[in-house]
């Protein structure tokens, strides 16, 4: 079954949903199923060529943002209220999984602190822009982009981008809290890993490499990235009214496993 034969519902019409990291991945389906819902989708990316492209195709608007940059964002979100009239969905997904990162062991400061601005400090800065719109709505969706290894621990260690990716946990869990009685629900979504082309030309390479993963998914196979934007366009939507401060998995049952099927 297609994307566009799999939705059926139209849950966001009129709604507009900022989607950082909007070019590639998790954040371009996303992007697509929030539009085919009839979201206005504000796409954003430091990449301009992949971000331009998913705003064409997606009938929506491009905004150039490196979200690391306070002004940057701000800039985004004011862009999004500006040309739509409400920022209802912020998608704050934007990350990065450099190959410095690794054991802890190994990992220099520079490295550490770079994921830590693009994974974590990202989401603090989106979320601090966004939410005074959505206070003003008293109506808000924000699905934060963790990871399933905020849950669970890897021997296969990139301690900077778990670390972030905990921090975007717990952040989202309080943020859910602290403004549930506003009407914003505030959400961390944990996928469990893609099946990207970086990811299939990396196992490709190295069957071993994906062979030592895949025995721990219940499922076993990686995600679609499709899959993962199907969650975002629920949490988005009303059909999540009760969902808030949630560590949201869609991990194939990777953090509920101690042995799969053979
Ligand atoms: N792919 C996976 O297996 C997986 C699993 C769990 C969580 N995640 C998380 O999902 C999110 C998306 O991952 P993906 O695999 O789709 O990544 P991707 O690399 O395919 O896409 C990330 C996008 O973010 C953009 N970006 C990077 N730095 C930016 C910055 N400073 N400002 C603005 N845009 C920036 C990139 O240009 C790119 O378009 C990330 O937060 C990642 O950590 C991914």
């Amino acid at each position: 079954m297609t994307q566009a034969e799999a939705v059926v519902c139209r849950r966001l019409v009129g709604r507009t949903a900022v989607v950082t990291g909007a070019g590639s991945g998790i954040g371009l389906a996303s992007a697509r199923r929030l539009a085919s819902e009839g979201a206005n989708v504000v796409c954003a990316d430091i990449d301009e060529a992949a971000g331009k492209a998913a705003a064409e195709e997606t009938g929506g608007l491009f905004v150039e943002a490196d979200v690391t940059d306070a002004g940057q964002v701000e800039a985004l979100f004011k862009a999004a209220y500006d040309t739509y009239g409400s920022v209802d969905v912020a998608f704050n997904n934007a990350g990065i999984s450099p190959p410095d990162d690794d054991s802890i062991l190994t990992t220099g400061i520079d490295a550490w602190r770079r994921v830590q601005e693009v994974n974590l400090t990202s989401v603090y800065l989106c979320c601090k822009a966004a939410l005074p719109y959505m206070q003003r709505q008293g109506k808000g969706s924000i699905i934060n982009t963790a990871s399933f290894v905020a849950v669970m621990g890897a021997a296969t260690s990139q301690i900077s981008y778990t670390a972030s990716k905990g921090g975007v946990l717990a952040m989202s869990r309080e943020l859910g809290v602290q403004f549930a009685r506003e009407g914003i629900r505030v959400n961390a979504l944990c996928p469990g890993p893609v099946n990207t082309p970086l990811l299939r030309e990396l196992f490709a390479k190295d069957p071993e490499r994906a062979a030592r993963r895949l025995v721990h998914i219940p499922v076993g196979r990686f995600a679609e990235a499709e899959e993962i934007a199907a969650a975002v366009a629920f949490l988005a939507s009303d059909d999540a009214s009760f969902i808030t401060g949630a560590e949201f998995l869609v991990d194939g049952g990777i953090a509920g496993a101690y042995v799969t099927p053979l």
